[in-house]
């Protein structure tokens, strides 16, 4: 089966035909993120406008690229939520155009779910259930994924994402949107130690986690240099804060992975691409003999190929949509309004 997949929820606009939900004949990007740096962060206008700009000609660039038809394409699966609302819009109605022009079903795909399902284009052998972290610029959850269509949120951030720290940081020392990767990047010769920052505590659901605190921390110990002329270590501040970030995850997801019994776990989302919660999930596995998937980096951030992939499962799950589609800013992983 030969899914036309469509991602257009925040700054990249991309169309990727997928193979029974595990092979990527093409996955074609346009990234904006160019344009949004001048501004320090996306402007939800401009990423719309552009999304519809990019839109068509990926989708021609897909076929000429695969020498595939538009006859020989089975359905079309697309991001319907979360995102924002105008850019989500884009992709949701070049979706429903294509699928009624084709005569072809038509699959709505939550985001969150796409980034999971990266994990079955990269390891044909995964199936589920297993454990899964997500972490990506919105979201940060361990989810238990029972089934293809069927999970369980096991904990939540209660405040920011981790992804939203990393570039909130960066853009505070001065590095190009999204700060992430340049973060990531900056740390690598720094000390870890040098800079204290705080763990976060959950008092209730002990998988739940909190980032506020230790973004604050950082901010603060910036600001705090600025004003009494100090220079700051950055090298050491980014790999200060990459530890920390990665402390608050990855004891969590250990607990988890012995709680729920499962021996795999994998990671998804664009701050899945961070070089030290890679080393220390990679650590903490092998010493649990858990097996760890951890998907190549193009894989992390967002494509349409992993919609591509999770589209043709909740195709096989039933879930089709109908000309009534709409397009929603949140939505839970679960399909509830929130
Ligand atoms: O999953 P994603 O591409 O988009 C969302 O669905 O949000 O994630 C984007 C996030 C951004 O916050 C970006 O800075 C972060 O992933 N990111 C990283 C790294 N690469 C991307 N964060 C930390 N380290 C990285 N190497
Ligand atoms: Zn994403």
């Amino acid at each position: 089966m030969r899914i036309l997949a469509v991602e257009s929820s925040c700054d990249e606009t991309a169309v990727a035909i997928v193979e029974d939900g595990r092979r990527v004949l093409t996955d074609c990007i346009a990234s904006q993120v160019d344009l949004h740096r001048i501004y320090g962060g996306v402007v939800p206008e401009i990423a719309s406008r552009k999304h519809i700009e990019a839109i068509y000609s990926l989708a021609d660039q897909a076929l000429e690229k695969t020498g595939l038809t538009r006859q020989d394409l089975d359905a079309v699966a697309v991001t319907y939520a979360p995102g924002l609302i105008g850019a989500v819009l884009v992709g949701v109605n070049f979706a429903k155009a294509a699928a009624l022009a084709l005569h072809k079903p038509l699959i709505p795909v939550h985001h969150i779910r796409g980034h999971i399902a990266a994990n079955y284009l990269a390891f044909p052998e995964l199936k589920p259930p297993f454990l899964c972290l997500v972490v990506s610029g919105g979201h940060t959850m361990i989810v238990d994924v029972k089934d293809y269509t069927q999970m369980e949120i096991l904990g939540t951030t209660l405040d920011d994402a981790a992804g939203e720290c990393f570039d909130k940081v960066a853009r505070v020392l001065n590095m190009p949107y999204p700060g992430g990767a340049a973060l990531d990047k900056a740390s690598q010769n720094g000390d870890d130690t040098k800079y204290p920052l705080p763990r976060s505590k959950s008092g209730g659901n002990p998988y739940d986690m909190s980032f506020s605190g230790l973004k604050t921390a950082a901010l603060n110990l910036i600001h705090h240099a600025e004003q009494i002329g100090e220079s700051i270590d950055v090298e050491s501040l980014c790999a200060s804060f990459s530890a920390a970030v990665s402390d608050t995850l990855v004891p969590r997801v250990i607990q988890a992975l012995k709680e729920t019994g499962y021996n795999r776990l994998a990671v998804a989302g664009g701050v899945a691409a961070n070089s030290r919660i890679r080393r220390d999930l990679t650590e903490a596995a092998k010493s649990l003999g858990a097996e760890l998937y951890l998907p190549p980096l193009s894989l992390c951030g967002d494509n349409a190929a992993m919609i591509g992939a999770q589209g043709y499962y909740e195709f096989l799950a039933g879930n089709i949509a109908d000309m009534n589609l709409n397009a929603y800013a949140t939505k839970s992983i679960l399909g509830e309004q929130l």
